[in-house]
């Protein structure tokens, strides 16, 4: 069966960190190379990386990536890779505006939410031979429930998509992340959405 894995933050030897950020680079590269309208980054910005970014990518107590790997098969215990996403956080509002580069209407937004932690979703990509099996919604919801035990009291989710990324923008809306303003260029929407309370209505 797929699943969604939690890479880890801390490795037993410079060796597995280094295998492991090798993966992480390819299939990173390879989102970047096959959705370039996607993302704001570039293939050839991030190819020219060295190791050292990589490895802080994944070791960073700042960040936490999740992984959609296949199933495994009979003859193959090296799982194959099909999706990714990164977390960032926790930010203040203030920061999270920063970092997404957000207008004024986002950033307001922001800074009334009653909670101060606020996580910025990034790298969200399910290679498209995988793509309509739920992997996307699986790895949203691995990070919204990181967040959430991150941060019991509640927190904000945010992230950024293209206007033009009509469908990544579908599946959000229907996880229920909603636009709260736009990047300062106005290309791309600032979207958000509150995890859960410490309370649960009825
Ligand atoms: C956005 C992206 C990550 C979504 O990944 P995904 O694995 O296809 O996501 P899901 O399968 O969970 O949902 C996608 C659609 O498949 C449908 N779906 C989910 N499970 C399904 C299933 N078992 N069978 C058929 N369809 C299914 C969903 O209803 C959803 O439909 P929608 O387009 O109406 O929202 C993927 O399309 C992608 O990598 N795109 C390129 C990169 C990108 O745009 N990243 C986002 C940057 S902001």
């Amino acid at each position: 069966m797929t699943s969604i894995i939690s890479l880890p933050k801390s490795f037993s030897t410079p060796q597995s960190l280094h295998a492991t950020a090798l993966r992480f680079k390819a299939l990173r590269l390879h989102a970047l190379k096959s959705a370039p309208y996607a993302f704001s980054s570039t293939h050839a910005e991030e190819a020219a990386f060295g190791d050292e970014t990589w490895h802080s990518r994944l070791t960073s107590p700042d960040s936490k990536t999740f992984v959609a790997v296949a199933p495994s098969t009979a003859d193959n215990d090296d799982r194959q890779w099909l999706g990714l996403i990164t977390v960032i956080g926790p930010f203040s509002p203030l920061q999270a505006a920063i970092f997404l580069h957000a207008d004024d209407a986002a950033r307001k937004f922001l800074a009334a939410e009653p909670t101060t932690s606020c996580y910025v979703l990034v790298s969200f990509f399910v290679d498209a031979s995988a793509r309509g099996t739920g992997l996307g919604t699986g790895l949203i919801t691995a990070a919204q429930e990181y967040i959430a035990s991150s941060s019991p009291v509640g927190a904000v989710a945010a992230l950024s998509a293209y206007k033009s990324n009509v469908s990544a923008l579908c599946l959000y809306d229907r996880l229920g992340f909603k636009p709260i303003g736009h990047d300062k260029r106005g290309d791309e929407l600032v979207l958000a959405k509150a995890t859960d309370k410490d309370y649960k209505c009825n």
